[in-house]
């Protein structure tokens, strides 16, 4: 069997292809960052114009490749949501108009099931059930996984998501936008004897029970931090180092938390904010210390990208899980309890 996944949900165009024996075979990706860039963020009605230009001439691009004709595409997997829901509208017209026309069947993923699963692209030992850390620009969730479409939210940010407050924190220091990866980078470039050039950051929501998040207060801090400092790199990096530290031990603490509450012993890692290298380091040490398991998808599986759909969709497809008519529902918002 031969899955297309096609992700459109933000500010990416994925397309890739999954096939059963095989396993990924393609995956390319167009990304929006630089027509979004001089807005300071995701233009939503740019988005679905772009994701129009771009999805037929990916999906040529992949087929030319790997020397397939479209009629070799078993079933057509693509995001229906949560996003932008005129660029959920793109892919998910653009899927289920391609499976009519080949007369093969269409699956609708969602886009956060798809982040956890990303994980078993490189590691196929990955099971359920299993606790799962979601990090990406809109969401900051724990959930436990206990099968195919079988989730439970475990704690949820009560604000900003972890990427967001990386992205606004580097905002408000100057840095360009998304500047998520741009701040760690700075972050990593501290050296030791500036770790403490500021006092440590609030570590929020840790001093009380449960799993929640709040990060908005975190980018505040950073923002009055910067405003007092004197606005050079130094202080750039040492905020940069100092918010990071605060975001990497809150997570930390709350994943143990969570691991302990759910007795499980393995950890996997999602979103965009997944690819932070620092945070892979402590919650790698955290999980050795516990003998438990932690996976991680490659960086490029970390943001959105259409092998996660492809395989998403790949594993419906097994489970005999397809949509059931022609009519394209998405939906912008989806709590990944209702998968
Ligand atoms: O999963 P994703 O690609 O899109 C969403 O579905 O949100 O995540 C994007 C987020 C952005 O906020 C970006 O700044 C952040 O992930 N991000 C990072 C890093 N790389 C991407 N944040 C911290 N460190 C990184 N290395
Ligand atoms: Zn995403």
């Amino acid at each position: 069997m031969l899955v297309l996944g096609i992700e459109s949900s933000c500010d990416e165009t994925g397309i890739a292809l999954y096939d059963e024996k095989l396993g990924l075979i393609a995956h390319v990706l167009h990304s929006q960052i630089a027509m979004h860039q001089q807005y300071g963020g995701v233009v939503p009605e740019l988005a679905s114009r772009d994701h129009i230009k771009r999805l037929v001439p990916l999906l040529e691009q992949v087929l030319i490749a790997n020397g397939l004709a479209v009629s070799a595409i078993d079933a057509v997997a693509y995001t229906a949501g949560p996003g932008l829901i005129g660029a959920l509208l793109t892919g998910a017209c653009f899927a289920k108009s391609l499976a009519f026309a080949l007369g093969r069947p269409s699956i609708a993923v969602h886009h956060l099931e798809a982040h956890l699963l990303a994980a078993m692209l490189d590691d196929p030992s990955l099971q359920f059930p299993f606790l799962a850390l979601l990090v990406s620009g809109g969401h900051t969730q724990l959930i436990a996984a206990r099968a195919l479409g079988d989730y439970q939210l475990l704690g949820d940010s009560l604000d900003d998501a972890v990427g967001e407050a990386f992205d606004k924190t580097a905002k408000l220091m100057g840095l360009p936008y998304p500047g998520g990866a741009k701040l760690a980078k700075l972050a990593d470039e501290c050296p030791a004897e500036d770790y403490k050039l500021f006092p440590p950051f609030p570590r929020p929501m840790t001093d009380r029970p449960g799993l929640d998040f709040s990060f908005s207060g975190l980018k505040t801090h950073a923002l009055v931090t910067w405003n007092k400092s004197e606005k050079n790199m130094r202080a750039q990096r040492a905020i940069a180092y100092a918010f990071q530290q605060a975001i990497i031990d809150t997570l930390t603490i709350k994943c143990k938390r969570a691991l302990e509450a759910s007795s499980s012993q393995r950890l996997v890692i999602a979103g965009g904010v997944g690819a932070n290298q620092a945070l892979r380091t402590a919650l790698s040490a955290m999980m050795a210390k516990r003998a438990g398991q932690i996976y991680f998808p490659r960086a490029e599986y970390c943001t959105d990208n259409g092998a996660m759909v492809a395989f998403a969709g790949f594993m419906h497809a097994q489970a005999g899980n397809f949509d059931t008519d022609d009519t394209v529902t998405v939906k912008a918002r989806w709590p990944i309890f209702q998968a």
